[in-house]
């Protein structure tokens, strides 16, 4: 990828997100987050493991950092941990937690790189799950306490804030779908879920403006945009039916448009919205960011509850089994363009998972990885030239991480974490990314 297809300011990135990397789960005063508990069920978790040590970063932040500045990257994108800050999901703060933040952000304004914070990367404190976790009203309401802190103690450490990262997961993969945490299957507690996320996310912003605060705020989505799999009418409205249940119903209400027909409609869904609520949602953003890992074709299918099914794919699969389709990423944002009414854009998560092997010369040659970042800044670089406001690019992930259900099992990382010693090792798409970002990466 030749740097010189992007824009001067395009900003190159690298993410993670607390649970799945920093480790020291009970060390300062960090109190339980669901995931501790969910990794407790018997099969929630492929190799039945736990984020207690996971990349050790909260020990090993100095190193990690020296290493994204060798790499070249601009910003770092972390995820702060509610329990960390704010034990027990209580209203004492926890001084050593949020000192490691700050700590953190420090370090990378000091290599020359930018901080940008998710509040919320899917450890809810256990306390809340108690009382129902986002199915309850009450864990939105709490969420504005934790924000406001974070607004207040951080302001000047972070320079770019996303509230959620994938509301998408939160409320279908925890309460829907059930493979995530808290692993429920309920229909009504996830149309709870996703109109109370949505709230946090409002309530979030309300804060933030509240305050006065001067750095972008945004939110981030994993856009669902599904392609029809024929020409048949009823598959090009499967594909739109598809959308409006898994990504619309999130992206709607921020962006004004309110909950999708499709929902409230044709399924009949009811969320538990009181009033003012949606006013509180749809306040104006500085930014959006996407997380983008593949496409699938879907069909119309009246046996299915949401009417709609996935159709096999021809592309490549990677090692969770997703399809590479950087073609998906291309029309999505033409798509969101107009959806977002041209508001920055931020890929905020794009990564592929490798069987990554470590050499005996201490390398992973991760070819496959590099072919599929290329691609993907590919699709960017083409739709910046249909006009979209696309403003940076952050590689999922910095480092191997805890891949939620699927444990320490799946790798995503640009370096990889030998588990054993934690020692850190840059894979080849890491030189790969150094190269673009220095404008030597066209191959
Ligand atoms: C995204 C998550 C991120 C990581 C990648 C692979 O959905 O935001 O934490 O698990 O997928």
């Amino acid at each position: 990828m030749d740097r010189a297809n992007l824009p001067e300011d395009f900003l190159f990135g690298c993410a993670t997100a607390s649970y799945q990397v920093e480790g020291a789960a009970f060390e300062d005063g960090r109190t339980r987050c669901i995931w501790d508990d969910f990794a407790l069920i018997p099969g929630a978790i492929k190799d039945s493991n736990d984020g207690r040590v996971a990349a050790d970063q909260y020990h090993r932040y100095k190193e990690d950092v020296a290493l994204m500045e060798e790499l070249g990257f601009q910003s770092y994108r972390f995820s702060i941990s509610w329990s960390r800050v704010l034990p027990n999901a209580g209203s004492t703060p926890n001084k050593k937690g949020i000192e490691y933040y700050k700590n953190l952000c420090n370090e990378l304004h000091a290599k020359g790189m930018k901080a940008c914070a998710t509040l919320y990367h899917w450890d809810l404190p256990s306390e809340l799950q108690a009382i129902g976790g986002w199915a309850n009203r009450e864990t939105a309401l709490k969420f504005r306490e934790y924000s406001a802190l974070m607004f207040k103690e951080l302001d000047g450490y972070v320079d770019m804030w996303i509230t959620i990262n994938e509301p998408f997961c939160v409320a279908w993969l925890g309460y829907k779908i059930g493979c995530h945490a808290p692993g429920h299957k309920n229909l009504e507690e996830s149309l709870a879920a996703v109109h109370h996320i949505n709230l946090a996310h409002g309530i979030a912003m309300e804060e933030y403006r509240k305050g006065g605060y001067k750095a972008p705020i945004g939110i981030t989505f994993n856009p669902q945009t599904p392609r029809p799999a024929t020409r048949k009418e009823m598959d090009k409205k499967a594909a739109l039916y598809k959308r409006a249940v898994d990504t619309e119903v999130f992206m709607g209400p921020v962006f004004g448009y309110g909950y999708p027909e499709f929902c409230t409609e044709t399924l009949g869904w009811k969320f538990p919205i009181e009033d003012g609520d949606m006013e509180i949602i749809s306040q104006p953003i500085d930014f959006m960011g996407i997380n983008y890992y593949n496409e699938y074709p879907v069909y119309y299918n009246e046996k299915d509850p949401e009417l709609v099914s996935t159709a096999p794919h021809w592309e490549r699969t990677t090692n969770i089994g997703w399809p590479v389709d950087e073609k998906g990423l291309y029309r999505q944002l033409l798509w969101l363009k107009d959806y977002t009414r041209g508001i920055p854009l931020y890929i905020t998560e794009n990564g592929s998972c490798e069987d990554d092997q470590l050499t005996n010369d201490g390398r992973v040659h991760d070819r496959e990885r590099i072919v599929y970042i290329d691609k993907h800044l590919h699709a960017c670089a083409d739709a910046i030239k249909e006009g979209v406001n696309l403003k940076g690019y952050f590689v999922w992930s910095f480092i191997d991480n805890y891949e939620w259900a699927e444990g320490y099992t799946k790798r995503f990382g640009i370096v990889y974490c030998d588990y054993g010693t934690l020692k850190r090792y840059p894979k080849d798409s890491a030189y790969y990314l150094r190269d673009v970002i220095a404008g030597y990466g066209d191959f």
